[in-house]
């Protein structure tokens, strides 16, 4: 993919931590493969690393200050935002991923990104302790919902002599990630669909029948979509997580809610179904709330609630690919197959449920189904899996 970088226009952001050293080797083959790479020093940075070095192997002057009147009389900090078409901090600091989430604006680096189009990528770097610090996961939770893209960190040993996750991704991985950015996108221009979280079916106007769904399988396919160029809307049950930017949210509660939602956008290339939706729902919803010695609530009769996916995958205006998960305690690939035929999916993500597993967590373990093959996606984080979802897709049902 050499070709890429040619001509394309990349802010360098370097903030102060010791792994800044390596910004001099990134700026290096950036160059060499053709970028024109601006660097943006913080204050920080310039006690690790020197302006000189940087402009020596960028070919440009370092800018490093908000308020300098020679430089923004050249090119002013708002043109410069917009001159970039990709802004990459590496490394990150703690502090650095703090000021972005905070959407602080007080120096060269913090205000680029405020004011910047182009999307921005980080990757972080720092002691063990400071990443796994409740402070800075948040904060790495937040910037990754507004579409910032994370690189890292990655495990090993660091520079004060700990072991663990905090060093930054090594300069030729963060090169190659910048290049799968900057080339042209999976899903571009392609509208994507999909049902999250759990439906909950009133009983009375104080009570419900739902599930244990997070909704963060959904959540994470959203954002792999949209970062791959996807015009995407997620039509979700109740959740403790925000609707990620730059996506179109629907808010639904009920199964009947969201089959309505998911018909009035059926118009769409791809169709997922993520949501763990009621199986059933009451027969009847009281308008007040049920009294324990005035009515029988030992029993609540149900009646089963729509298919979505099913009622998607055989409408007469059927997405070009539709896909779903199948959620299971035991014989979990049988089962799928059967969901795969019985729903006409073109393929079926399956994850085993119970024990902990999948459910409200982070990580799960995902497998692949269509009619020719089984693929084991592994264990990794729902983003991650996200991702190798759409990858998956892509490669077996091109949109
Ligand atoms: N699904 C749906 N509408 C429903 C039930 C399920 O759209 N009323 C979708 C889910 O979003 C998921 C897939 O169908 O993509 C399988 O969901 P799952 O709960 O595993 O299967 P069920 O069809 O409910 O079967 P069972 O509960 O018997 O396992």
């Amino acid at each position: 993919m050499g070709y890429v970088l040619s001509n394309r226009r990349v802010i360098l952001g370097v903030t102060g931590g010791i792994a800044a050293y390596k910004a001099a080797e990134l700026v290096r083959s950036l160059t060499k493969a053709g970028a024109q790479v601006q660097v943006v020093l913080s204050e920080a940075a310039k006690a690790f690393v020197t302006p000189l070095t940087l402009q020596a192997l960028s070919g440009h002057p370092v800018r490093d200050s908000l308020l300098d009147p020679e430089a923004e009389a050249g090119m002013g900090h708002i043109e410069l935002a917009r001159w970039a078409e990709l802004i990459l901090i590496a490394p990150a600091t703690a502090d650095c991923m703090a000021r972005l989430a905070a959407g602080r604006g007080d120096d060269l680096l913090t205000t680029l990104v405020l004011a910047t189009p182009a999307p921005v990528h980080i990757a972080p770097a720092m002691n063990q302790q400071m990443w796994a610090q409740a402070s800075t996961q948040a904060n790495l939770a937040t910037l990754i919902q507004r579409g910032i893209t994370v690189h890292g960190p990655d495990a090993g040993e660091q520079a004060c002599g700990d072991v663990g996750l905090g060093r930054m991704r090594q300069p030729e991985a963060l090169q190659s990630a910048i290049e799968d950015a900057l080339a042209p996108r999976l899903f571009e221009g392609k509208r994507v669909v999909i049902t999250a979280g759990p439906t909950r079916e009133a009983i009375d106007p104080v009570r419900y029948l739902s599930n244990h769904s997070s909704g963060k399988m959904g959540y994470a396919l959203a954002c792999a979509a949209r970062d791959a160029g996807a015009r995407v809307t997620l039509i979700s049950g109740p959740t403790a997580l925000a609707m990620p930017e730059g996506v179109t949210g629907v808010s639904v509660t009920s199964a009947e809610d969201m089959l309505h939602a998911a018909l009035g956008n059926i118009e769409c290339d791809l169709f997922v179904g993520c949501a763990a939706v009621s199986d059933y729902r009451p027969r009847l919803v009281a308008e007040q709330k049920l009294k324990k010695g005035q009515q029988d609530l030992s029993q609540i009769e149900l009646i089963e609630n729509p298919d979505i996916l099913a009622q998607v995958a055989s409408h007469a205006q059927r997405p070009k690919v539709v896909i779903g998960f199948a959620a299971e305690t035991h014989q979990a690939l049988a089962h799928a197959r059967d969901k795969l035929s019985r729903k006409q999916l073109d393929a079926i993500l399956v994850n085993e449920v119970g024990d902990g597993q999948a459910f409200g967590q982070d990580d799960n373990r995902l497998h692949w189904c269509d009619a020719q093959q089984t693929l084991d996606l592994g264990q990794a984080s729902k983003i991650v899996l996200a991702q190798k979802i759409l990858s998956t897709l892509q490669e077996h049902f091109p949109l």
